[in-house]
């Protein structure tokens, strides 16, 4: 007979293994039975928005920008576009540019660990959702649509990983019975494309191969030169669709987090392809762009002060921040729940986002944003700083910042 305790110990054991080996670490039975129903799902929207009708955004790995800069394939795809030369990653390693893409902050993240983040934490979906603009991911290799395990296949060299898949990071797009379906694998693009079924919005991970994580730039130039050059003269995935090719992060770390990053698409207008655009960028800044585009409220997060993307700004008439990078590193991570380094002891420390005031794309912020933080002071100034910055720990502190508007100038300092 066992005790009533060693039933307790023995029942909370399988219960923690039922958890590993269904989320995190299925076994690659679960994985063919999950496949073998997973139904992917493609809705279609047609909301038309000031500077493009659709975004796609392709992310590449772990690359300085002189080094691309130094592929001929980029400097063909940047002859058919519009080169972004002050485009800047916000942290390292990967994960937390990710997960800073979809949500507008990287939570304290200083690793590419297993997280899920909690479901009153918000992301583009939701934006995305108040307009109903359809949107999708595409993640080449991954075992099936709404899969969230770690990686695929489930050992040997890494294909598909979750620490490049932005939204499967959030419980608040997992829990749904549909959401997850939106995110999936990439051979779905080519359905979708097929059916005239592509999403308004998506994002696009190649394999750790095509997007140079375990291959070179080379290689990544090669996928892209062969991916791209047809999309871009496909009618029906180009017309009015805007592309942004970027990158997670810089390779060194012990320089400023600047990455290459090309617009292209049908979007452009022809007079400004071959261009560069000097303005300056975030991740974030894709977000707030997506927002002033479509006519959509602000996370509240670091997306409310960030600089749009000049396109786009053009027609709302905002005024870009002019940023003084010569300190600029954005290559450290600051206090927060995600973190398992030095600033692990902010584990409760949600950041507030803000509730009150004006963001950069000029509609509000989210309903479900002002309801969930409603009165709680914001963690730092969203609403005033196109720089990610953090006073707890002096990160990206003194940073200058400037524009004038009507003759008049106007300055601002990060805390
Ligand atoms: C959000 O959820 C986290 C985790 O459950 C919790 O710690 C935090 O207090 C919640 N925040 C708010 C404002 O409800
Ligand atoms: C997922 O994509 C890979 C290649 O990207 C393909 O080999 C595989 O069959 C796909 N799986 C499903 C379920 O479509
Ligand atoms: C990555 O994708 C390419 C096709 O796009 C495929 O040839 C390759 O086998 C995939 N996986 C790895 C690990 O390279
Ligand atoms: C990338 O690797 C290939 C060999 O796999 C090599 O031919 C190429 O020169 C490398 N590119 C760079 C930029 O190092
Ligand atoms: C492209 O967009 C224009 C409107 O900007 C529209 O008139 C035209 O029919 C579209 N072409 C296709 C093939 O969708
Ligand atoms: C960020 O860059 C500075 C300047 O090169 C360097 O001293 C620091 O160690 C870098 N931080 C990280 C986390 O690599
Ligand atoms: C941030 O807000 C504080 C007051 O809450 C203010 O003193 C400071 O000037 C603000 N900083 C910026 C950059 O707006």
């Amino acid at each position: 007979m066992f005790s009533k305790q060693t039933l307790l110990s023995l029942g909370l054991a399988a219960l923690a293994a039922a958890k590993t080996t269904t989320v995190e670490n299925p076994t690659e039975a679960e994985v063919q039975a999950a496949r073998a129903s997973a139904l992917p799902f493609s809705p279609v929207s047609n909301v038309k928005g000031l500077a493009f009708n659709r975004f796609a955004n392709i992310w590449i790995e772990n690359t300085d920008f002189d080094t691309t800069a130094g592929d001929e394939n980029f400097a063909k795809l940047a002859k058919e576009g519009i080169l972004l030369t002050n485009y800047h990653a916000v942290t390292h390693p990967s994960e937390p540019n990710y997960c800073a893409s979809a949500a507008g902050d990287t939570f304290g993240m200083d690793n590419d660990d297993f997280h899920r983040i909690p479901a009153n934490v918000s992301t583009i979906a939701d934006l995305f959702d108040t307009k109903r603009i359809s949107w999708g991911e595409y993640q080449e290799d991954m075992p099936y649509a709404g899969f969230q395990g770690f990686r695929y296949p489930l050992s040997g060299a890494d294909e598909y990983v979750r620490k490049h898949n932005p939204l499967v990071l959030f419980d608040s797009v997992t829990n749904d019975a549909v959401r997850p379906r939106q995110i999936k694998n990439f051979t779905t693009f080519y359905e979708d494309l097929k059916h005239h079924s592509l999403p308004q919005h998506m994002f696009i991970t190649p394999n750790m191969t095509n997007d140079a994580h375990d291959s070179n730039i080379t290689v990544a130039g090669d996928f892209l030169g062969r991916f791209l050059p047809p999309l871009l003269e496909n009618e029906y995935f180009t017309n009015n669709t805007l592309v942004l090719v970027t990158f997670d992060e810089t390779d060194t770390y012990e320089i400023p987090n600047r990455v290459y990053s090309i617009l292209l698409g049908g979007a452009i207008p022809e007079h400004l392809k071959g261009t560069t655009d000097d303005t300056f960028y975030t991740h974030y800044s894709i977000i707030a762009s997506l927002s002033a585009n479509w006519g959509l409220p602000s996370l509240g997060r670091w997306d409310c002060g960030a600089n749009i993307l000049r396109l786009v700004a053009e027609k709302t008439g905002y005024v870009n921040w002019d940023v003084d990078t010569s300190n600029l590193y954005l290559n450290e991570t600051y206090p927060g729940p995600l973190s398992d380094g030095e600033y692990s002891v902010y584990e409760d420390y949600w950041p507030v986002p803000a509730t009150t005031g004006r963001c950069s794309a000029g509609h509000g912020i989210l309903d479900i944003v002002k309801k969930t933080y409603h009165g709680r002071k914001p963690t730092y100034n969203y609403t005033t700083s196109p720089v990610p910055y953090d006073s707890v720990s002096g990160n990206s502190a003194g940073i200058k910042f400037s524009r004038t508007i009507n003759g008049k100038k106007e300055t601002g300092i990060t805390e």
